[in-house]
């Protein structure tokens, strides 16, 4: 199947005389005939659901769906993005530990990286994502067990170069995780890069519609946790009567020890019904990001062309920094996030943004309404205008999600903000 047709067709797969629609199972609890078929799940030796802490049988469908979506071998959903990536890190790495992230990634990653983790005895270090390979190397340690970025930057929009990261991990012997919230596998399959933890915040395109927060985490099942760095993947597991992870469930060692272990424990697992929401956002995934990228790029040439705007970023644009890296990257588009300049002050951008019609003013990308934000006046209003240029980000920036509307609506409530300033 093409992953247009996995969009429908994978995870739920309807017999004779069953609903075609995904079935909500609101149930916490699953009946088993025996008390010795009840044991076998405690010991993990019998397939089934137990309690839907741990899965449930509406949420596994959805799993399965984006596992196929980006070719791994296996997927967890989490209650959202942050939950996602914390699993995603706690799974590999404990106190004592240190890992390696790439700078511009999403700000709430940031916090959960520079601040919680290190309260967990865990530390990051922050790199410049596109520096050379060999002055990546200098910042691994002997206890370097991860090395995690972003697809496609929010809010940096910039590209990363996905093979150059996987090499130097493996080289390292460590998992490379990759957050694709922005590209979604529609865009790019970081997998088939070399990536072996995939996440998702769904909150945005897989959902779409502004429905609910969600995440997910997908297994490659390609790392070889064998390698002496994990002894928590090859020692047993006192918690599972001594479990192996390696041994007894091989190339679903990781995703199987993130359910059965950090979720067990940490709880953040949704319920049947957000399972079902997420499955209609992922149904239309494809046809909605082809749309979201066919009027980005039209966005963005128009503002490019504009004498009131400054500078557009958009990797999809000849002379953006990332272009060559989107062309290997994300051939078919880079998602419907755009930032860009306003010339003038803050107020000027502030009073185009109160002009515009059509775009919500919102805290929320990726979305089938056409969303605008000012990071000076919202997300970062605490920075005078120095900061604000220090941090990189011009007092007259906004970032521009582009919905699903008519390109020719889109454009004209540009024009009418535009003539009001
Ligand atoms: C790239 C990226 N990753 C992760 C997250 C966190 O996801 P959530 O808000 O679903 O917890 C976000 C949220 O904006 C995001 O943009």
């Amino acid at each position: 199947m093409k992953i247009e047709t996995k969009c429908l067709h994978e995870g739920y797969k309807p017999g004779n005389g069953e609903p075609l629609a995904l079935p909500i199972y609101q149930s916490t609890t699953y009946n088993y005939d025996s008390t010795e078929h009840i044991g076998k799940l405690f010991d993990l030796t019998a397939e089934g659901h137990m309690y839907s802490r741990i899965s449930n049988p509406t949420v596994a469908a959805v799993e399965e769906k984006i596992a196929a979506l980006e070719g791994g071998v296996g997927a967890l959903c989490t209650t959202s993005g942050q939950a996602a990536i914390l699993i995603s890190i706690l799974n590999i790495l404990g106190a004592g530990d240190h890992f390696i992230s790439t700078s511009k990634i999403y700000g709430g990653t940031i916090n959960l990286f520079s601040v919680t983790l290190k309260k967990f005895g865990i530390e990051c270090t922050f790199v410049d994502q596109d520096l050379p390979e060999e002055e990546l190397q200098k910042y691994f340690k002997e206890n370097t067990k991860a090395v995690y970025g972003e697809t496609l930057a929010n809010p940096a929009l910039s590209v990363l170069d996905i093979e150059k990261f996987a090499r130097l991990a493996h080289k390292n012997n460590v998992p490379f995780i990759i957050d694709n919230t922005f590209a979604t596998p529609i865009l790019c399959r970081p997998i088939e890069y070399g990536a072996d933890i995939v996440v998702h915040s769904t909150t945005k395109y897989m959902d779409g519609q502004a429905i609910q927060v969600g995440g997910v985490i997908v297994d490659s099942g390609n790392f070889d946790w064998c390698n002496g760095k994990y002894k928590e993947f090859t020692e047993p597991d006192e918690s599972y009567h001594g479990v192996i992870y390696t041994k007894d469930f091989g190339k679903a060692a990781f995703i199987t020890k993130a359910r059965v272990q950090m979720m067990r424990d940490l709880g953040v697992y949704p319920s049947a019904n957000a399972a079902f929401l997420l499955n209609l956002g992922l149904q239309t995934l494809a046809v909605r990001i082809e749309r979201h990228c066919e009027n980005a790029k039209k966005v963005a040439e128009y503002l490019n062309n504009s004498e009131k705007v400054e500078f557009v970023n958009y990797p999809a644009l000849s002379d953006n920094k990332y272009y060559q890296l989107y062309k290997k990257y994300l051939p078919k588009g880079c998602s419907g996030v755009i930032s860009f300049a306003i010339k003038g002050t803050r107020e000027t951008a502030v009073k185009f943004m109160d002009s515009l019609k059509l775009a919500s003013n919102a805290v929320h990308v990726a979305d089938v309404h056409t969303l605008v934000l000012h990071p000076a006046s919202s997300t970062h209003r605490q920075l005078t205008d120095e900061q604000l240029v220090a941090a990189g980000i011009s007092p007259g920036l906004i970032r521009l999600s582009v919905g699903i509307e008519n390109i020719e609506d889109i454009i004209a409530d540009l024009e009418q903000g535009f003539e009001r300033i």
